[in-house]
């Protein structure tokens, strides 16, 4: 016997709306602190990529749920960050493309395909302690966990980051689209820590997320292994 505690896997849960840096946040803090993170982000926007490949209107949320009995949703974990594989092959970079963009938040609003992911999303605590980041994280994934933050930032600055990044997303209409659905629309979570980043760095951000991990109660084990 080591003596030691079989201490529970930690979800930090990272929200937010689109283009309001929580992806690049989530990934420098797992890093810091040896986290898995995972982007369910990417796990939607492969449902849409799925329906694009099959011809399946995203409006149909019928057809959109036949399609998940018939398709198969891999997900795993490669360098400390998730991965998803549709029916064995990787979508890479065209889970960002303006096709899905367009189409992943209506696919996002059926609750089956909410159920499907929200299951797959949870597993991944069986890995590990993880830095998750989406809409929903905070509020129906992983409402238990006192890590919750929510990355907010102005509709200008968020416009101005996806345009750096060469990217025209429509991310005022996928917001609207996000924040008025029925199914787990984006809200800020009971308990969570608002960081407004508009004026922030991405370094700047990422140590006031510490300081809500510190100050909500992080183990020790966590925090020390910052590198
Ligand atoms: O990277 P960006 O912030 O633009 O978006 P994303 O995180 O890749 O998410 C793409 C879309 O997936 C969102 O606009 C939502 O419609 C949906 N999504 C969701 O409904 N719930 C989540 N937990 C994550 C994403």
């Amino acid at each position: 016997m080591s003596g030691e505690k079989n201490i529970a896997n930690i979800a930090v849960a990272i929200d937010g709306p689109a283009a309001s840096g929580k992806s690049t946040v989530a990934k420098t803090l797992a890093k810091k602190l040896g986290l898995i993170m995972v982007n369910t982000g990417a796990m939607y926007r492969a449902v849409a990529w799925a329906t694009l490949r099959d011809g399946v209107n995203p409006d149909d949320a019928d057809a959109v749920i036949e399609m998940l009995g018939k398709v198969d949703f891999s997900c795993g974990v490669e360098d400390g960050v998730s991965t998803i594989l549709v029916d064995g092959f990787y979508p890479g970079e065209e889970l960002r493309q303006d096709a899905v963009n367009n189409r992943v938040s209506r696919v996002a609003a059926i609750p089956e395909v909410r159920k499907l992911l929200v299951a797959k999303q949870r597993d991944y605590l069986k890995l590990g302690s993880l830095v998750m980041e989406g809409r929903d994280i905070g509020s129906v994934v992983f409402p238990d966990t006192p890590f919750k933050i929510y990355i907010d930032a102005s509709e200008e600055v968020r416009l101005a980051r996806r345009s750096a990044e060469g990217l025209a997303d429509e991310v005022a209409k996928r917001d609207a689209e996000d924040s008025k659905r029925k199914a787990s629309p984006l809200v800020v979570a009971d308990g969570a820590v608002v960081i407004d980043s508009s004026e922030m760095n991405i370094d700047e951000v990422v140590n006031a997320a510490m300081e809500v991990l510190r100050e909500r109660g992080a183990p020790a084990s966590m925090l020390d292994a910052v590198s």
